[in-house]
């Protein structure tokens, strides 16, 4: 792991933890966001949640089950966490356009508004755009920004592209007004590099580290730039080239126990292979915390993932 890039990653304010389901985002964002602020960064974390609330995936990671849209403390010094939800940027936009916020409550409230404005797909975007870029601006009295780096756990890649394709769809549909200004707001943001990281996270393996590739792409095509990829459970390899070669060549002729595990190992070199083939983007190798399906070890994980990750940080 000696050549295991670093990069200045804090002093991006936003950081998209992004991948399709199951790969180890909502870990992944945790620990980044957990290794920000114990670098010294007043760190938001965040996760698109929905206002019938419901089980919170990061409010788990630091003991609680349930988050609000509002940040909070979540324990460690400098982190808070809060949820995006739709419904409170949409009444945050409503509100900036017209000044009249009772009423914009209750019409937002209403069921019928609220069918409406989930069956209006970029309504539901534009709402979730809306209240991340109201989080991102939040101020102190003296102008400081109120969380210096935000690390958003991502939903699975589709629901991820829809957000950031939003500015382009909406100003290409709309030629002036006050979304096209918030859009243009919230690019200053997301499409540039420097202030704006999104992270793959993918696992080393052949049909995940193929999605990978293509979520980097549709990354790019929206104008947001993928840092890096985190390559997730990464099986421990105790073998060198010459042990490997005469493992392989024991185990053809008769299976013994291990041999799966051993497969594994093959499988997820050649995934590492197949993606540094595919892409000149940094991969930061993220290894297999073990046994951690079993619910002692889930509690156990987080503090070695920010351990890895804050090996990357500088
Ligand atoms: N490096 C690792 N070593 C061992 N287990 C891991 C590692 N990273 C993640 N896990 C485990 O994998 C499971 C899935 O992780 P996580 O919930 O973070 O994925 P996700 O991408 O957010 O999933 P979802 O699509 O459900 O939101 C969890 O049980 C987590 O503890
Ligand atoms: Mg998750």
């Amino acid at each position: 792991m000696s050549d295991t890039p670093r990069m200045d990653v804090l002093s991006r304010r936003i950081h998209l933890v992004t991948g399709k389901g199951g790969v180890g985002r909502t870990s992944l964002a945790a620990a980044l966001a957990w290794a920000a602020a114990r670098e010294g960064k007043r760190v938001l974390l965040t996760q698109i949640g929905d206002a019938e609330g419901g089980y919170s995936a990061i409010g788990r990671k630091f003991g609680r089950d349930q988050l609000t849209p509002d940040p909070e403390p979540l324990g460690p010094d400098g982190l808070r966490g809060c949820h995006v939800w739709a419904t409170r940027g949409q009444e945050q936009f409503a509100r900036s356009v017209i000044p009249a916020g009772p009423l914009i409550r209750a019409a937002l409230n209403s069921k019928v508004l609220r069918k409406f404005a989930t069956a209006v797909p970029s309504l539901h975007e534009l709402g979730v755009f809306y209240h991340l870029l109201t989080l991102l601006e939040a101020q102190h009295e003296d102008g400081r920004p109120e969380h210096e780096v935000v690390v958003a756990d991502m939903p699975a890649t589709g629901q991820t592209l829809a957000l950031t394709s939003l500015p382009d769809i909406l100003l290409d549909a709309l030629p002036d007004g006050p979304i096209p200004k918030a859009m243009r707001r919230g690019q200053a943001y997301l499409n540039d590099p420097a202030k704006t990281a999104a992270w793959v996270v993918t696992l080393p393996e052949l049909l995940p580290v193929t999605e990978a590739l293509e979520l980097i792409d549709g990354l790019r095509a929206t104008r947001v730039h993928p840092a890096g990829i985190l390559l997730n459970r990464i099986p421990e390899d105790p073998f060198d080239a010459d042990e490997r070669r005469a493992l392989s060549a024991l185990l053809l002729e008769q299976p013994l126990h291990g041999s799966a595990a051993f497969h594994r190992i093959g499988v997820a070199r050649a995934a590492e292979e197949r993606l540094r083939s595919g892409t000149d983007l940094p991969i930061f190798p993220i290894t297999e915390v073990p046994d951690a399906d079993s619910p002692r070890t889930e509690a156990a994980i987080e503090p070695m993932l920010r351990d890895q990750l804050a090996s990357f940080l500088s």
